[in-house]
């Protein structure tokens, strides 16, 4: 008797995660999916295009879920499909700049000590290494790295890890930290030629880029990665590293995950310049997703 499973015209998380990988991929390799399309999955993971009426779902990549489901699917899978798709779909795909950030309910992500495990849930910590497997690059702030010694890869769901990129202008972490150490993925450094002394950090590739003072030109940096090919950038913070994106105008979009506590003065998440008028206030297109215990508030900006 062949089980739910089975039949190829319905998705499950897995198989739903199978077609968003191979979406990522063809994403990155500069052949995103356009157009209209229904899919439909094996038990094996293969991605087929459907003909009429025997796909599990219809991808609309210009639409702003993407999404029509032939069948019914079960909510964690509509939900799923609903957020990730936009993220591997469309012509912008293949140059997508997305950042996350799980705050408190009183905007930080952290203690003024440093610690932010766990503000989120762990539907959330999911998610990111979701995020991570879908994207080419995972980039960080040199005061997460500092803090939080992450390893930056996909431990918890399948897909490769991501190259792990580190802004460390002055060149101030220890070539202690995991990302040096692990060979888990490749590390890039980046740092402020007019501000360091190049040195060795592991097994990190330790690279000179642009900007002014301390300041990275984020535009220049983002330009650097595409050139060698990673061209789907992930922002995991933290928050001074997601707001100078965001200040900037480098992000396409950005998750801001709310968790439901209060920790007081800490780490702020995203900052940006004051404005006198609420009409002068940025206002991003914007879907809201149950994570768990969480809201993940998805965020889309024109650039
Ligand atoms: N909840 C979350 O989502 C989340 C995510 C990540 C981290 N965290 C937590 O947040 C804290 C770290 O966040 P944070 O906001 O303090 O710092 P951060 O964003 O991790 O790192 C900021 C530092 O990175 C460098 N940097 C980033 N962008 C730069 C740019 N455009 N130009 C030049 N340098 C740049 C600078 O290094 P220099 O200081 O050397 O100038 C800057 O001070 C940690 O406690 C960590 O545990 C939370």
């Amino acid at each position: 008797m062949e089980g739910a499973g089975s039949d190829p015209r319905r998705l499950d998380e897995e198989k739903a995660w199978s077609l968003l990988l191979w979406l990522a991929a063809r994403a990155r390799a500069g052949d995103p999916f356009v157009g209209a399309t229904a899919f439909r999955v094996g038990d094996d993971g293969v991605v087929v295009e459907a003909s009429n009426g025997d796909g599990a779902v219809t991808i609309h990549a210009e639409r702003d879920t993407a999404l029509e489901a032939q069948l019914e699917l079960a909510p964690a899978v509509r939900d799923m499909l609903e957020l990730y798709l936009p993220l591997v779909v469309g012509r912008r795909s293949s140059d997508l700049v997305v950042g996350h950030l799980g705050q408190s309910l009183d905007g930080q992500i952290a203690t003024a000590s440093g610690a932010s495990a766990y503000v989120t849930g762990p539907a959330n910590i999911r998610h990111l290494h979701r995020l991570r497997a879908l994207f080419d690059a995972v980039l960080v702030g040199a005061q997460t790295v500092a803090h939080d010694n992450p390893q930056l890869t996909t431990r918890l769901v399948t897909g490769s890890s991501p190259t792990r990129v580190v802004l460390d202008p002055t060149l101030r972490l220890g070539d202690d930290r995991r990302v040096f150490q692990d060979r888990a993925a490749k590390t890039l450094v980046f740092y402020r030629e007019a501000q360091a002394e190049p040195r060795a950090l592991g097994d990190a590739e330790v690279v000179a880029a642009p900007g002014q003072g301390t300041a990275f030109d984020l535009e220049a940096l983002v330009a650097a990665l595409r050139r060698r090919g990673l061209r789907r950038l992930f922002v995991e913070g933290g928050g001074i590293t997601v707001s100078r994106f965001l200040a900037s105008g480098a992000l396409d979009r950005l998750h801001v995950t709310v968790g439901s506590v209060f920790l007081g003065v800490g780490r702020p998440g995203v900052v940006l310049p004051g404005i006198d008028e609420i009409r002068g206030a940025l206002r991003p297109r914007t879907r809201r997703f149950l994570m768990g215990d969480d809201v993940l508030f998805d965020c889309a900006f024109e650039r």
